[in-house]
């Protein structure tokens, strides 16, 4: 576990050593500072679970740096030391903001008590907030980008399903989004806080697609040597996706259908059926219609899940949507890479509104990544973007260099060195299916010279 990690402010250099001490003995990391200007700069650098705060400080007072504090980082956690008789002026200090207040000379351990409650309920603040985010930030309607009529049709229909458990069939090229759709269904539904669990049916052998879904009883065959439950009973009160549902078998179709038809169903060796309640999304890049024509997918199981069709259109037919998307992913990368990225230049716009992107969203998103990760400045350029979209085969490099008077000769060359090696080492990735060994021979690399060039540029999250 990552110690919590505490500043103490406190001019009196034996009493903050005296404080620092007690915390490193709790198991905390702690900083000390002697007064206000530097605590809000620490602050600004770093982060910390907890604030120690002497009131009394030397040029700004405690009570001016607890307002700076909660202006700028409204969740912190701020302890207030006080001097013995001045309680008025901590319950000043609580009424701006401080968790609570000690007064000199305290009880080490009613203090130990006291900051322990606090790094505690800072957790749970903490814990909160990335629940929130994570319900209604990244799973909501809203992190689906796209203004196009195809994409607003889209979103109309997921408003008039949320409410109610009827099934949804997504169907839409590879990378269309269709799992993200299924996501915002579940999470805006009545259902979020149940759990959301899901299920590809593609490259799974059917005896164990089924055992998958519907879960065995401790001995239904060799191995099976306790019960396990299926996804259907793991989403019971929830919502199942079944991703890829157009490459399910016939025999496992049927079992399927019965699920949908009588909310139950039997485990693998199982004598008792099992009833659930779960709303299913279903989802192929298929086009299921010509899979019944085919007699390879059952017509009264697509009239089952076809309940309601979303169909998302690739993004070839949508182009209008593709600076949003690029604006979008801009700003998720840059922060992720910590990069200042002010704009696309107009050609590499150009490029991006105008290719086919076979791969649709994904594609887009893994090269806006790329050109990210690449960029040496703050516009990304052409030549920061994959061959394929540059339409020139073999240029992805810069074919000019031009000399800069503002540096020197020698950070010029590094950095140059520097591009030259991220992109060769990227396309060896690439051409390596991301296997680091496969790509460090291809680069005639050991394979830690390799890790190390990758860690240094960056690489490694790819
Ligand atoms: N409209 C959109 N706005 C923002 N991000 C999107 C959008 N559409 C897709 N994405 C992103 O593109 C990526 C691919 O989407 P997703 O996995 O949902 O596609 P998919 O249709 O399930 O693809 P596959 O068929 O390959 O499984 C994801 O990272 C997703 O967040
Ligand atoms: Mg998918």
């Amino acid at each position: 576990m990552i110690p919590p990690k505490v500043l103490v402010v406190e001019d009196d250099a034996s009493m903050g050593f005296f404080l620092c001490e007690a915390m490193n003995k709790e198991g905390y990391q702690a900083s000390l500072v002697p007064n206000g200007e530097e605590a809000l700069s620490r602050l600004r650098r770093d982060e910390f679970d907890l604030v120690i705060l002497d009131l009394k400080l030397p040029r700004m007072s405690g009570m001016d740096v607890l307002t700076n504090i909660k202006r700028t980082h409204p969740d912190a956690t701020v302890i207030i030391v006080t001097a013995h008789g001045s309680e008025s002026v901590a319950l000043e200090a609580l009424r701006k903001g401080a968790y609570d207040y000690f007064s000199k000379p305290f009880e080490i351990d009613e203090m130990r008590i006291v900051i322990r409650r606090a790094l505690e309920k800072a957790r749970l603040q903490q814990e909160v907030r990335e629940l929130r985010e994570r319900v209604e930030g990244k799973k909501g309607l809203q992190n689906i980008v796209g203004k196009s009529k195809a994409l607003q049709g889209v979103f109309e229909v997921i408003q008039t399903v949320v409410d109610n458990d009827v099934t949804v069939l997504i169907t839409g090229e590879s990378g269309t989004g269709k799992e993200l759709i299924a996501e915002a269904i579940h999470y805006n539904s009545p259902r979020r806080a149940s759990p959301l669990v899901k299920l590809s049916c593609v490259a799974i052998p059917e005896t164990l697609l089924e055992s998958e879904l519907f879960g065995y009883e401790k001995g239904a065959f060799t191995g099976a040597t306790k019960r396990k439950l299926g996804k259907f009973e793991l989403a019971d009160g929830g919502t199942l996706f079944l991703d890829e549902i157009g490459d399910m078998s016939l025999a496992t179709q049927s079992k399927l259908l019965r699920v949908l038809q009588d909310k139950e169903f039997d485990r693998v060796g199982g004598v008792e059926p099992v009833r659930v309640d779960v709303r299913i999304v279903a989802a192929t890049h298929r086009d299921l219609t010509q899979s019944v024509r085919d007699g390879k997918f059952r017509e009264d199981l697509f009239f089952r899940l076809n309940v309601i069709p979303i169909r998302i259109p690739p993004l070839r037919e949508r182009r209008e949507d593709i600076p949003l998307l690029i604006e979008h992913f801009l700003r998720i990368f840059q922060a992720r890479y910590h990069k200042k990225i002010d704009r696309i230049s107009e050609g590499a716009t150009d490029r991006m509104v105008n290719y086919a992107w076979p791969g649709n969203v994904r594609e887009l998103e893994n090269v806006l990544q790329r050109a990210v990760v690449l960029s040496r400045d703050s516009v990304i350029q052409e030549w920061d973007l994959p061959s394929e979209i540059q339409g020139q085969k073999g240029e992805a490099f810069p074919r000019t260099f031009h000399l800069d008077d503002e540096r020197s000769l020698g950070e010029q060359m590094k950095r140059l060195i520097i591009d030259v090696e991220k992109r060769l080492i990227l396309e060896a990735l690439d051409r390596a299916k991301g296997k680091r060994e496969e790509a460090a021979r291809l680069l005639n690399l050991s394979i830690k010279t390799l890790y190390n060039k990758m860690k240094r540029y960056g690489l490694l999250s790819r």
